[in-house]
Parts: structure tokens; sequence; C-alpha cells
């Protein structure tokens, strides 16, 4: 591949940007200056440089951002900062999107990518995969909304109720809720029905993939084979 086409998918913007990116002598790779943008480079294990950093060649990005509280999973938001503005601006520009969405309170393990595909079979309802929250909740909980939440609560406007797969307490006014769908404020409006408030939510792990505990509020990371792996195993 050029280089040229090397920055572009990478989302450092239009042809003609990475061109000039290229031509500026900002562009390096293995600490040599690459300043021809038609210059073949092989992108087996490929990292290149923008002004100093060093990013690694993916033909799809995979992420996974620790979203802190007060942001919207959206890229036009409407009452929020956007999610997007803790990711570098390349993201955003290579088509990287939320795969299902976090309420702006909510916190957690949010993942993100390009790969449609990847996006689609993540968020499909088909797709049934496991979503484990702790919820605060404002009202102590007990075995009846425990039994409620395991047995299956009715949403309005569903046509049948809702179980969690697992429902148990943490604490008195925590509560580890394990979901298959991805309903529009699912968790809020299921504790609901049960009899109780969440507070705060907080997302864990999807399938077997955990927020990773080193990982700070607000901070990404790439998700790496034995993630996706992870992911598709829980
Ligand atoms: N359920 C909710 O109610 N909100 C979220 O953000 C995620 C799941």
């Amino acid at each position: 591949m050029n280089l040229e086409s090397v920055l572009f998918t990478q989302g450092f913007g239009s042809r003609r940007q990475c061109r000039a990116l290229i031509a500026d002598r900002r562009v390096t790779i293995g600490g040599a200056v690459h300043a021809d943008p038609d210059a073949e480079v092989s992108t087996e294990a490929l990292h290149f440089s923008v002004d100093d950093v060093t990013w690694p060649y993916r033909e799809h990005a995979y992420l996974l951002l620790n979203k802190p509280a007060g942001y919207e999973c959206s890229r036009d938001p409407q009452h929020h900062l956007s999610v997007f503005s803790l990711l570098p601006p390349q993201f955003a520009e290579r088509g990287v999107q939320c795969v299902g969405r976090l309420d702006q309170d909510t916190t957690g393990l949010l993942l993100l990518s390009d790969d449609g595909k990847f996006v689609h079979t993540f968020t499909s309802p088909k797709r049934k995969v496991p979503k484990v929250y702790l919820a605060t909740t404002r009202h102590p909980l007990d075995d009846a909304q425990l039994g409620a939440l395991r047995a299956g609560v009715l949403l309005h406007g569903e046509p049948k109720p809702i179980a969690a797969v697992a429902a148990q307490a943490r604490g008195e006014h925590a509560l580890e809720l394990t979901v298959l769908e991805g309903k529009y404020h699912q968790v809020k409006r299921m504790v609901a029905a049960a009899g109780n408030r969440v507070e705060a939510l907080h997302r864990e792990r999807i399938g077997g993939l955990s927020l990773p505990a080193t990982l700070a509020e607000g901070a990404w990371q790439w998700l790496d084979e034995a993630d996706l792996g992870s992911l598709r195993s829980g």
C-alpha cells in the first residue's frame, strides 16, 4: 500500500491532507522520515509516526473505552460531550462508531469499531451476548425484586417479559444484573419494573471481556485478538 493510502485508511484526513503531512516530513517509520506519498510500504506489523506519535496500522479499529458519566454515545451530542472527544480524532474520521449505546450517565465498558460487520453482529438483537452491569439502587434490594428480575418483567412497549440471565445483590444497594438484550434504558426500566430505581449504572463486562481494572476512566485502548476472542466466548 502506498504511504498516502496508509495514512488515509487510518483516518489522518483527506488524501490531499495525507499527502501534505507526508510532504511536510511529519511522517516517520522506524525513526526515518518518509517524504514520498507514493512510496510502497508493507502494512504487515507496520507502526508509523505522525508528529512523533506512533500508531499501529490496523485494517479495522476495535477499541474499548472506559466511559465516564456525562458523555453521549453520539458524534453529534445534544446535551453533553461526545465520547468521541475522548478519542484521537482519526478514529471518528475513519468511521469508528459505538457498538451499542450507553446512556450519558452510565459508566464503564464501551466498545467502538469501524468494522461494520462487527458492529452489526454485536448490536443485532439476534446475537444474545451477555452484558454484566452493576447498578446502584435507591432502595434496598430484596428477594422479591431479584426474583422478579430473574423471572422476567414486562417493559412498556415490549410484547413479552424480559428476564435477566442473572440478578444478585452485591450489597444492600448494589445489584449485579446480566442481560442478553440491548434495549433502550433496559436496565433502568427493568429495575423500575421490579419496584426499585437505578441511581448509578456501570457496565463491567460484555461476553467474556471485562473492563480492565488498570484502564482509567476516560481512557481507551485497542482490543487485541485475545480480547476479541474473550468477547465472543462469553
Ligand atoms: N441499560 C440502561 O438502562 N442504560 C444503559 O446505559 C445501558 C443499559
